[in-house]
């Protein structure tokens, strides 16, 4: 087969953040047809090296091209010059129609009036190759599931005459199921002869749909290769620099008594659920998308308030809805949503570690900075934040370093409850293993822990014992000796 041409070319492109290289030099090219994945640690430069190709930032010095011309300065002409990008956040505008979505800012004008036949057929085409043919174009959006929204967001890229699209961790927005339609979209693109350029921490994606796989370390390319030259280890090997020896650091432990207790709880999203948990406890909670996993935590954290039903900590029972309660307690819940719930991008690390916990370093109302520096490097380490500094603003760390910074924080106050709601989402498989090696230390010293993924593999890899919910309901437990993936799947999903 003889190579296609290079649609996407980047040569000898830097850039250069206060106190770090995000790219170093980086040379290379995209092919139409081809799925090309970019693999790496977090903070290793995939998502800066997407910014550069859209427009969103311009690089230091090299030179990018595509179709052999200069790729334009703003992201506006960098998508009329073709190049489309679907982060990892939806954004569609959710009350416009399917029709308004796809067309957002081009609809087709004829002597100044809206040429509908002409738009309805455009939009019609384009949704047909994302998979949503016969979907009725004035549907709101905000009605569709999150996968039919994603590929809405294809659909619009295409009507925009996309030949090169940019996929940076589109499926960490997904429900595990619904994984596998994206990748058929993907591929079905690909047959049509567009450049793929396709980022994602779940590397059996990457083996399902990638031609080349690159791996960037540091900023720099650091190996490339065609698929079927890859082994999984050899993977890992080259993003960490190192062997991952476990991936899931699960161990046993002696549990102690009973110290959650749920009984009959009703709340915004959980129907009559009840559940215990022992001290040393790893407890997973596994469902399909909406069977209530995070509505239970948050009930459970005192973040939404239940209508019936009891919660108690080592028999005392804990005021229902009150977060403040819940939290003196010792009861914490580490939200999905990083962005929403959980930090603030323009203070540094420090402060954003600290957050709520002050009474670990201050004083008589005065907070020590020594204490506080210290604590907030101690966090650092343990959680592998990758920084210049504590004093690096939040907002300039790469998702995955995001993350980890809201997991310190979570951890470090001496929980004796914690709710973990997806914490790996968005991160690299060697700071997966190592934010479970921090749970599985959590759960040795004697906390509760509440675990659930948007993997499920990953809940039973890592709990002592799970719960099943659906539709807002516990509906089975098993003990790890019987976990049987097909099974606990399949009572999640019986209606
Ligand atoms: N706006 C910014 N200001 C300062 N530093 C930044 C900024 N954007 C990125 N960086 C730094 O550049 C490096 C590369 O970040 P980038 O977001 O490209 O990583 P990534 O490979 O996408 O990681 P992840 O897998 O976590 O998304 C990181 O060290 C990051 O902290
Ligand atoms: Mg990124």
């Amino acid at each position: 087969m003889t190579k296609q041409s290079a649609l996407v070319e980047l040569t000898n492109v830097s850039k250069r953040y206060p106190g770090v290289v995000a790219l170093d030099d980086v040379t290379l090219a995209f092919r139409a047809g081809t799925v090309t994945a970019l693999a790496g640690e977090n903070g290793a430069g995939k998502s800066t090296l997407i910014k550069i190709l859209s427009g969103a930032v311009e690089a230091d010095s090299g030179v990018v091209t595509i179709g052999g011309a200069p790729l334009p300065r703003t992201p506006g002409e960098v998508i009329e010059s073709g190049i489309s990008t679907i982060y990892q956040e939806l954004t569609d505008i959710s009350e416009m129609s399917v029709l308004d979505n796809v067309l957002l800012a081009r609809h087709s004008l004829r002597w100044g009036v809206l040429n509908r036949k002409a738009n309805r057929r455009q939009a019609t085409a384009a949704l047909d190759r994302v998979g949503l043919a016969g979907l009725d174009l004035g549907r709101t959006v905000s009605s569709l599931s999150p996968a039919q929204r994603q590929q809405l967001e294809i659909a619009r890229c295409l009507a925009r005459n996309a030949r090169v699209l940019i996929f940076d961790e589109p499926t960490s927005s997904l429900p595990e199921g619904e994984v596998e339609a994206l990748l058929q979209t993907i591929k079905q693109l690909r047959r049509e002869g567009l450049a793929i350029i396709y980022i994602s921490h779940h590397l059996e994606e990457l083996f399902a749909i990638a031609d080349d796989i690159v791996v960037m370390r540091d900023g720099a390319v650091v190996d490339q290769r065609p698929v079927n030259a890859w082994t999984q280890p050899e993977l890992v090997r080259a993003m960490l620099a190192r062997d991952l020896k476990n991936a899931y650091p699960w161990v046993e432990r002696s549990l102690g008594p009973v110290l959650l207790g749920v009984k009959d709880l009703v709340a915004p999203g959980v129907r009559s659920s009840s559940l215990s948990a022992r001290a040393s406890e790893i407890v997973g909670l596994v469902g399909l998308d909406g069977a209530g996993r995070t509505e239970l935590m948050k009930a459970i954290a005192g973040a939404t308030r239940p209508s019936e039903g009891s919660i108690s900590l080592a028999g005392a029972p804990v005021r229902l809805g009150s977060l403040a309660h819940a939290r003196q307690l010792g009861i914490v819940y580490a939200p999905e949503d990083r962005k929403a719930e959980g930090l603030i991008l323009d203070a540094p690390i420090r402060d954003n570690v600290v957050l709520g916990l002050y009474s670990l370093v201050a004083r008589l109302g005065i907070v020590r900075s020594r204490r506080l520096g210290a604590f907030a490097r101690d966090a650092v380490r343990d959680y592998g934040v990758k920084a210049s500094s504590i004093r690096q603003v939040v907002g300039g760390l790469s998702g995955g370093n995001q993350q980890k910074v809201i997991l310190a924080r979570v951890a470090e106050g001496g929980p004796r409850v914690i709710m973990f709601d997806d914490p790996t989402r968005g991160v690299d498989v060697g700071a997966k293993s190592s934010i479970y090696e921090q749970v599985i230390r959590l759960a040795q010293r004697g906390a509760t822990v509440l675990l659930t993924s948007s993997d499920t593999d990953e809940v039973l890899a890592m709990s002592d014992r799970v719960y099943v919910l659906r539709a807002g309901r516990i509906v089975d437990e098993v003990q790890r000796a019987d976990f049987n993936r097909e099974r606990i799947l399949t009572s999640a999903s019986l209606g």
